[in-house]
């Protein structure tokens, strides 16, 4: 690649009040100065000044939430849902036969508040097995593949913050038992940070610029631009099962959830669970002018969330848990609109290099980042629908190192045995209590499976994990 003139670049920049990232041009090595300069040719100045200048669109979220109602919904496992639970399971499973369903799992996040120096797939959240988020989520495609006979694909979206280390580890890993044509790895986009007081993008080190992920809302442009989209679709596949690094409870492919996305001819569906109260740390699914929109919960104002019922129920009461199902024809429409769907800002600690080339580790934001989110293609979408599970069986975020009061690996834990125990009791086997029991997607995917794999002579008196090589 030829490098232009320091001069012809420091005018492009100085445009736009840039041009501090040549500030250690002339210390740098040549393949040096063709990394930075890279990093800034990619970078569209005048979009991240306009987002900058924008602020936070409050006004049209206020807007939004003034308008906000609850969305009609189905509730999984409920007879009184407008299509019957056993009809909308079989309508899915003939989808998974038939070899329709494919898996999306973003996990190109940098888990910062985990504060785990590498990917969070990686994180040795099993209870008893110490298996990595990566593992039980690769587990739960490869049985699903294995229970309908028709691989699943797992379309496994990374930055380049963990891509690297999460390609090592699923190959140290004998990609977890998925077949090699059966895994598909793909890299998003990034953004980068500006200075929050003077909108100045930080540089990183002298030779690189503050580039983060650009948000879970880069996967449709980052699919499809990177051939995977279409790759799929000429495979046959035509729903994707989208779901996040962080949940090991979500139920993979779940072919209820995705029956009633088929019979309700709905081009994107999505998973709630009720709020528990008005300042839930949920995104709230609502519904405005016939169409579903996810409001942040640090955006829905107080006296919107604090709404009720007639019967003392919370009115905005559904929590998105950020598991989807995606038509991939519609993926395919909004991939290359993508470029419509908004920026959000969000003020973060970013580590930069001063005027002085000094490091500085900030104690408090001092950035903004700029990211897209994948809910912002609900309204987009024709017919959507809203799925509520319970959040005790389906949704267990690792978000936080220990010592916090929610979603920390030891709450998760909790909930991953609570649920497996569970499974045994309703199987016949019984667990002592304060046992930590643990059950490989492998065995089973649901109670009912288990009921039908587990060996008929298992007592539990210690910490057991059903793996494959216990089933009968
Ligand atoms: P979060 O919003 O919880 O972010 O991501 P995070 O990076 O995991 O954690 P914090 O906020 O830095 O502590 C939810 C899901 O979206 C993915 C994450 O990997 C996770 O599965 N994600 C997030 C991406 O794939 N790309 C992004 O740019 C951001």
């Amino acid at each position: 690649m030829t490098v232009p003139e320091k001069e012809w670049i420091f005018a492009r920049l100085a445009r736009y009040g840039q041009e501090h990232l040549l500030r250690f041009w002339d210390e740098l090595e040549p393949e040096q100065r063709e990394a930075l300069w890279e990093e800034i040719d990619r970078i569209d100045f005048a979009l991240i000044e306009r987002l900058y200048r924008g602020g936070m669109d409050d006004e049209r979220v206020r807007q939004l939430a003034a308008r906000a109602t609850s969305p009609p919904f189905f509730r999984l496992g409920d007879p009184g849902n407008p299509i019957p639970p056993g009809e909308a399971r079989r309508r899915g499973e003939e989808a998974l036969r038939a070899g329709e369903v494919g898996a999306v799992l973003v996990a190109g996040g940098q888990g910062t508040r985990l504060g785990f120096d590498r990917p969070k797939g990686m994180y040795p959240i099993g209870p008893v097995s110490g298996h990595s988020l990566f593992q039980i989520h690769a587990e739960k495609v490869l049985a699903t593949g294995r229970r309908y006979g028709r691989p699943v694909p797992l379309c496994l979206m990374t930055s380049p913050a963990t891509h690297d280390a999460t390609v090592t580890f699923f190959a140290q890993h004998g990609r977890f038992g998925l077949a090699e044509d059966q895994l598909h790895v793909f890299c998003q986009g990034t953004m980068p940070a500006v200075d929050a007081a003077s909108g100045k993008v930080l540089l990183a080190d002298r030779g690189h610029l503050a580039l983060s992920p650009d948000g879970h809302g880069g996967m449709p442009a980052a699919i499809s631009s990177s051939g995977l989209l279409g790759q799929l679709h000429r495979r046959g596949i035509r729903r994707l099962f989208y779901f996040q690094v962080d949940n090991p409870l979500v139920r993979v492919c779940d072919p209820e959830f995705i029956g009633y996305h088929l019979l309700a001819r709905s081009e994107l569906s999505t998973q709630v669970v009720r709020k528990t109260s008005p300042a839930d740390r949920v995104g709230n699914v609502v519904q405005v002018d016939g169409r579903l929109h996810v409001i942040e919960y640090s955006d829905l104002p107080e006296e919107v969330a604090q709404r009720r019922n007639p019967d003392g129920s919370l009115a905005i009461w559904a929590g998105s848990i950020a598991v989807h199902v995606f038509d991939v024809d519609f993926l395919r429409r909004m991939a290359t609109e993508a470029e419509r769907l908004p920026f959000h800002l969000a003020h973060k600690k970013v580590a930069y290099v001063d005027e002085d080339g000094r490091r500085v580790e900030p104690d408090r934001p001092n950035a903004i980042k700029f990211e897209r989110f994948i809910f912002d293609l609900m309204p987009a979408a024709a017919n959507a629908i809203v799925v509520e599970v319970d959040r005790r069986t389906d949704f267990a975020p690792l978000k936080n190192a220990s010592g916090h009061q929610e979603d920390t690996p030891e709450t998760v834990r909790v909930q991953m045995v609570a649920l497996h125990a569970r499974w045994l009791e309703a199987a016949g086997v019984s667990v002592p209590p304060g046992v930590p029991v643990e059950i490989s997607p492998l065995v089973a995917l649901d109670a009912d499976q288990l009921a039908a794999n587990v060996p008929h002579d298992l007592r539990i008196t210690g910490p057991t994990y059903l793996g494959p090589t216990l089933t009968r």
